[in-house]
């Protein structure tokens, strides 16, 4: 499984010749390295409604004709500007063509131009044999420690929103993850955040965190 990291919490995952992209920013985002234009995917997963994390998923489904997978008032707010969607909830797993999502909990807020739409989640994306858990924006919560042993763990580190680097630090603790990669940190002034610190806090732990650079895609 690969994946590409367009900054803050964009990803896109790739596996067998499925293609998905988790939390499409890429418009006014600062380090994302393609355009929405540029996507080809065939599912948009986000996590919450944030402009931040629902960025451009509108635009992308309808091109691609993709489904967006999220929790279930976001996904209707996303078909009533005309995408098409497959709702979900926090608990609630299924298979796809590209494969198994699952919602999991996020200590958040889902808000988008309208109000609120629901809550936020994590969501945990097995492809192929391997697991990636993206946490979405979250405190620090100890039943992380239900979500893995996962191949991967996403996490944020850039504070003030969501974890800083020591609850991110703890976090991994929880989730067991075989690599971690730091998301969500430098896009604002109130997020700026040295990843290095991350990395050097987890050197001797049995997870190996990689950071990762805007455009560049790392295996699984
Ligand atoms: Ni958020
Ligand atoms: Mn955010």
């Amino acid at each position: 499984m690969k994946l590409t990291y367009q900054g803050h919490s964009c990803f896109i995952f790739d596996e067998g010749g499925h293609s998905v992209i988790i939390d499409p920013f890429l418009t006014d985002n600062p380090f994302a390295k393609i355009k929405p234009g540029d996507v080809k995917v065939e599912a948009v997963l986000v996590t919450h409604g944030h402009f931040d994390h629902l960025g451009d998923s509108i635009e992308i489904s309808k091109k691609n004709k993709a489904p967006v997978i999220a929790p279930f008032e976001l996904v209707n707010y996303c078909i009533e500007r005309g995408t098409t969607g497959h709702p979900m909830h926090i608990g609630g797993s299924y298979n796809f063509p590209f494969g198994r999502v699952k919602l999991t909990i996020a200590f958040h807020g889902s808000t988008t131009d309208t109000g609120a739409v629901g809550n936020p989640c994590g969501m945990l994306v097995t492809m192929g044999s391997k697991s990636v858990y993206h946490a979405g924006d979250t405190a620090l919560f100890s039943d992380m420690a239900l979500i893995g042993p996962v191949d991967c763990a996403l996490v944020p580190i850039g504070d003030n929103f969501t974890m800083g680097i020591e609850d991110a630090v703890k976090a991994v603790d929880f989730i067991k993850p075989r690599l971690a990669i730091p998301m969500h940190y430098n896009t604002f002034d109130v997020i700026k955040q040295d990843p290095e610190e991350f990395r050097k806090a987890l050197a001797g732990s049995p997870t190996e965190v990689k950071i990762v650079n805007p455009g560049q895609t790392v295996e699984v």
